[in-house]
Parts: structure tokens; C-alpha cells; sequence
């Protein structure tokens, strides 16, 4: 992947994590309501240097090209992250190059589906992916949600193993042009008085 560029939202500065970012991630992410439906590789209970360490690999896996992390701060504040959103080119192995979290306090306002859209445009325009595997366990309602409103495909259920315990996984595709046709068509240009209007 190409060096993980800054992107904005109307609402959103999605910027690339940075190793001073693991204080406010241990506060913010060593939560239960945000790591139930995370994968079973985050230990829990959280570790005091949890943090720290999935920075400094986060770090490595940007500069060797292998995902792109963001750190996700509001423009009306706080001025430090409230969450991290996540995106790596398909293994043919996982089906899942997606990832989000945010703080609870932050919930239930659209701000991942916010974010969740940039970093997709990203990978379908800039990137030009064909396509996203996406995944998410059945109970994780909201982040499902965001997945049904992007246009995804149910391809897969199966057993995952999450933080909570095992629980249905569900695997998700969405393709470049389900993607785009749920996207608002650009505005019309109105032809101007003095133009000729074409049939
Ligand atoms: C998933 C998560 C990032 C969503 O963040 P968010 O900013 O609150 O999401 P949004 O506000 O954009 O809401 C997304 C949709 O889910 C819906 N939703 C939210 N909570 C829900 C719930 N408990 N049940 C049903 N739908 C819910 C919202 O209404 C919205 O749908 P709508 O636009 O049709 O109304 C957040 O819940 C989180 O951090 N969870 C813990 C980490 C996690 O599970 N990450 C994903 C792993 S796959």
C-alpha cells in the first residue's frame, strides 16, 4: 500500500496513527464495549503496555506497505483520537481487511459510517480495489449495519472466535460497482443561457 494518506469527512480528520497516540488508545480502547466483537488475537484483559504495542505494530506494518491505519479525531474536538479505523489488501486467507473502533462515548452519531465511507472511496478510487472482504460477528449489530448500508453481500457465515467467545461470523463482499451505485449521483450542471442545449 501506498504511504497512508490524511482524508477528511465533513465531520472527520482521518489521519495516520502515530506512536504518541498509545496513551489515548489505552484509555480509550481498554473498554469491554469496544473489544467484545473484536477478534480473540486482543488480549483481554487489556495489557498496561497493550497499547504501546499494537502502535509500534501498526507503525511497522505502515511503513513496510502492508495495511493503513488512521487515527480518527473529530474537527469540533477532542483534539486526540476517539477511535481507529483500519484497511489491508486482501491475503486471500482472512477475508476481512477492515477494521473500526470507537469510543463509546462517540457512538450512535454516524461517525464510523462517516468514516467507514472515506476509507472505502479510498480503497475503490485511489486504490482502485474491485473489491472489500468485510467481517463481523451476527451480534455486532452496528458494525453489520454499516456493512448493509454500504451495499455489502452476505457471502459466508462460520464460527469465529471473538474476544467474548465463539460466536457466528459473518463475511461480507462489497464490490466497486455495488459501492458506487449506492453513491449520490454528482449535481447537474445547469447549462447557462448563453450555451447551446444539445438534444
Ligand atoms: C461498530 C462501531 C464502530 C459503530 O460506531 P458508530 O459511530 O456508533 O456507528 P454509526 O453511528 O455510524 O451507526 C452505524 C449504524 O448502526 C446502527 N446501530 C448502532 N448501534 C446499533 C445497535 N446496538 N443495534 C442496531 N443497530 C445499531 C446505527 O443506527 C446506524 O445505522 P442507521 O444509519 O441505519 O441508523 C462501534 O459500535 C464500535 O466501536 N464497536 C466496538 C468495536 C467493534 O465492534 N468494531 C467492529 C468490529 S467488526
Amino acid at each position: 500500500m501506498p504511504p497512508t494518506p490524511v482524508l477528511q469527512t465533513p465531520r472527520l480528520v482521518l489521519r495516520p496513527l502515530r506512536a504518541k497516540d498509545a496513551p489515548v488508545i489505552q484509555k480509550r480502547f481498554a473498554n469491554w464495549e469496544v473489544v467484545r466483537w473484536l477478534d480473540a488475537k486482543v488480549p483481554w484483559p487489556y495489557p498496561a503496555d497493550g497499547a504501546t504495542g499494537f502502535a509500534a505494530a501498526a507503525l511497522a506494518e505502515m511503513a513496510k506497505g502492508e495495511k493503513s491505519h488512521w487515527a480518527i479525531i473529530p474537527k469540533k474536538g477532542p483534539a486526540d483520537l476517539i477511535g481507529v479505523i483500519s484497511l489491508r489488501p486482501d491475503d486471500g486467507v482472512t477475508h476481512d481487511q477492515g477494521g473500526f473502533w470507537l469510543d463509546p462515548a462517540f457512538r450512535g452519531r454516524g461517525l464510523m459510517t462517516e468514516a467507514a465511507d472515506r476509507v472505502t472511496e479510498y480503497a475503490f478510487g485511489k486504490l482502485a480495489w474491485p473489491c472489500l472482504w468485510l467481517s463481523n460477528a451476527q451480534d455486532n449489530h452496528a458494525s453489520r449495519r454499516i456493512k448493509e448500508k454500504q451495499g455489502a453481500r452476505l457471502v459466508d457465515m462460520m464460527i469465529g472466535q471473538f474476544v467474548g467467545g465463539a460466536a457466528t461470523r459473518m463475511v461480507w463482499q462489497l464490490t466497486r460497482e455495488d459501492w458506487r451505485a449506492r453513491q449520490p449521483m454528482p449535481p447537474r450542471r445547469e447549462a447557462k443561457a448563453s450555451e447551446p442545449v444539445h438534444a
